[in-house]
């Protein structure tokens, strides 16, 4: 299936993996040097909040955070509003991530919140959705389905040309056994599904904006089968982005990707 976009997405999710200011600008400093190299690539660096003011945008580079309040302002300690993220040059935020929905108990309901609070100020969503556990009978089709209906209600069209989807298999996440990751055709497969799916919410216009990533031990070995054979349009990178010279190899193999027509 080949990409509608003029540019492959590659986001970089840091997670917990940077432990110091040093090694943030450091990896950083890094990052822009291989961004002004790019031609086909553009990247997403998505890291913890504390690091987002040190980080600015460049060409081929955008600022990301890993999550985003769902509330806009008011008594929640410790929440972080979309506005907050905008004012200070945030422009993609990562939401309902696998890690959130399990580590801080976000549930499909604030997955929406947060989607539309992000989308109302602006930015750009990266909205994870996937299986729990690797199934060869199409229910996880039925997962990310009621994922991305859950995650999306009350998402308006106008407002739905902002959103990306990163389709992450838990099961292929964190995955130390190349066997782990998930292939590229039942990739394709999720991919085709995800886009029926945003296609008959928002319609063919809205829908062929969308970008479609997938995530889940990406690195510079697989990359290019899910770019070239799993008809994404991009990837979500845990571990794999928090090494220099992996994520550099990530982005050099995504700059000769191709992707085929089915
Ligand atoms: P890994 O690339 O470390 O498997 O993480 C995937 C992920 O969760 C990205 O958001």
């Amino acid at each position: 299936m080949k990409s509608l976009f003029a540019k492959k997405l590659i986001v970089a999710n840091w997670k917990l993996y940077i432990k110091t200011q040093a090694e943030a600008k450091a990896l950083y400093k890094s990052c822009v040097v291989v961004a002004s190299q790019l031609k086909r690539t553009e990247m997403v660096l998505a890291v913890p909040f504390v690091f987002v003011s040190h980080m600015v945008k460049r060409k081929n580079m955008h600022v990301g955070a890993q999550d985003v309040s769902w509330a806009v302002e008011g008594a929640y300690t410790g929440e972080v509003s979309a506005r907050m993220l905008a004012s200070v040059g945030v422009t993609h935020v990562i939401a309902g991530h696998s890690e959130r929905r399990d580590l801080a108990g976000d549930t499909d309901e604030q997955v929406a919140q947060k989607v539309k609070a992000a989308l109302g100020v602006g930015l750009w969503v990266i909205l994870c959705v996937g299986e729990r556990e690797r199934a060869t009978d199409g229910s996880s089709l039925v997962v990310v389905k009621r994922e991305l209906l859950a995650s999306l209600k009350g998402v308006s069209r106008m407002l739905a040309g902002h959103l990306i989807i990163a389709y992450e298999p838990i099961w292929a996440i964190s995955a130390h056994h190349p066997k782990s990751v998930d292939t590229p055709e039942s990739t394709l497969e999720m991919a085709i599904y995800i886009r029926k799916i945003l296609h008959d919410l928002y319609g063919k216009a809205t829908a062929s904006r969308i970008r479609v990533l997938y995530g889940g031990s990406v690195a510079p070995e697989n990359i290019r089968g899910f770019l070239e054979r799993g008809g994404v349009d991009g990837a979500l990178v845990g571990h794999a982005s928090a090494s220099a010279g992996k994520f550099t190899r990530i982005l050099h193999e995504t700059e000769m990707s191709y992707s085929q027509d089915v």
